[in-house]
């Protein structure tokens, strides 16, 4: 484990995930929805009508959170750890992967 300078904070060994195709480091220890926002889009999926969603409670209780895990949508990105290799893709409506930008 490498410690954050100053803030006495642990994190765990690097890892690599798939976020929406691309390549991204993360670290074992945080959750999906970190994973997502280092990403850089802090929404882990979309509505039928299109309104972004993403984390709210943070502790698993209010489903706003899901995004696609390894293939399975509706999973909770809050309370579902990175694993090396994971591939991790937004999730649109019910269960539909987002599509690519310009796709
Ligand atoms: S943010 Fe509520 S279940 Fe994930």
């Amino acid at each position: 484990m490498k410690r954050l300078p100053g803030h006495g904070l642990r994190r765990g060994q690097a890892v690599t995930v798939t976020v929406d195709g691309e390549p991204t480091a993360a670290y074992l220890g945080e959750s999906v929805a970190v994973a997502l926002m280092a990403h850089g889009d802090l929404s882990t999926r979309a509505t039928k009508g299109g309104e972004n969603r993403g984390l709210f409670c943070g502790m698993g209780v209010c489903f706003d959170c899901v995004a696609v895990v390894d293939g399975v949508p509706g999973t909770r990105a809050c309370v579902t750890w990175v694993r090396d290799g994971m591939v991790i893709e937004r999730q649109d409506g019910p269960g539909a992967r987002r599509a690519a930008p310009g796709g």
